[in-house]
């Protein structure tokens, strides 16, 4: 439907594209990816023609959406907070409700960089593409953080790394660690860190609410933990009092049927001012405290 043809210009390659797909929105995404524009530079362009080019990068993406792609991996980027990170099947997508997670952390190192006349030192655990560190130092005043990104798949890593390159100088304070949580630091942060923060991976092994798209294309690694999900919180909780300075903030991402359980394994852990926030959707979706004194 979409063959390079130097005869149709975009506004008749959107129309047709959207006839295609049936999703205006999508349609709309890909041809202005397609063009190497974005939404405004697009509006400008529509009555010229399209290059053999940009109808065979569209008609490869149409392809592969068709197929059942998710959209972020076709277009291989996607929005999250300020940033525009690069995402493929290396690394989980972003989501919304992890944007919120970043509000929150973001308040407390503020706080904390008030109260302490310094900057901070953040490991953020299974970092993925990097959403949450590389957004935490683009957000954070500059050169105010050190940030520990760490992963277990060297691919996601990659992709991370790549991400803080689009970041610039804000990438002034990144710092990267392989390994499985903990191990992926360096001995002597031990103790030292303000603040710990983990979207790890919360899914139950089996569990029938995961979506068909979200178990074909996305890195199981990244999304399940054990019978009940819970197998790497329990290990980000128990040793995140050693990593953590007195008085330094945990906060985590979970499922939203373990609020309880999340939050007591925090209590058992001799953690206070724990609190559950929820997400964009109004369901329980992060726990946060501070480590014991
Ligand atoms: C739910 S994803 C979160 C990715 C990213 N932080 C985000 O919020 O989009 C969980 C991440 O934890 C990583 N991971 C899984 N097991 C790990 C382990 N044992 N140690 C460190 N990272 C791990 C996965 O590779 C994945 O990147």
């Amino acid at each position: 439907m979409t063959n390079a043809d130097s005869h149709v210009t975009w506004r008749e390659m959107l129309q047709r594209t959207q006839a295609e797909i049936g999703d205006r929105v999508v349609a709309q995404w890909l041809c202005e990816h397609a063009s190497g524009c974005d939404a405004g530079e697009f509006k400008g362009i529509v009555n010229e023609f399209v290059s053999d080019r940009s109808a065979q990068h569209l008609q490869s993406m149409l392809s592969r959406y068709s197929a059942g792609e998710p959209l972020q991996y076709v277009m291989g980027r996607w929005a999250f907070r300020r940033l525009d990170l690069l995402v493929d099947s290396r690394v989980l997508i972003p989501r919304p409700e992890t944007e919120l997670l970043v509000e929150h952390v973001t308040r407390f190192a503020l706080q904390k960089m008030r109260d302490v006349g310094r900057s901070v030192t953040i490991a953020d655990l299974g970092t993925g593409s990097g959403a949450i560190g590389l957004s935490l130092l683009a957000e954070l005043p500059f050169e105010s953080a050190e940030i520990w990104m760490t992963d277990s798949s060297e691919d996601a890593l990659h992709v991370a790394r790549a991400n803080a390159a689009g970041i610039g100088r804000s990438a002034v304070g990144a710092r990267f660690g392989h390994g499985s949580w903990y191990s992926a630091l360096p001995e002597e942060l031990r103790g030292s860190l303000d603040v710990i923060v983990s979207n790890p991976p919360y899914i139950a092994q089996g569990d029938p609410m995961v979506g068909e798209s979200v178990l074909k294309w996305e890195p199981h690694s990244a999304l399940f933990a054990g019978s009940d999900g819970l197998t790497d919180v329990r290990t980000i909780i128990s040793d995140a009092a050693q990593w953590l300075v007195p008085g330094g903030f945990l906060a985590l991402e979970m499922g939203h049927t373990q609020a309880s359980a999340v939050s007591e394994l925090f209590s058992s852990a001799r953690f206070t001012n724990v609190s559950v926030h929820k997400d964009l959707a109004g369901k329980n979706r992060f726990v946060t405290g501070v480590s014991p004194r």
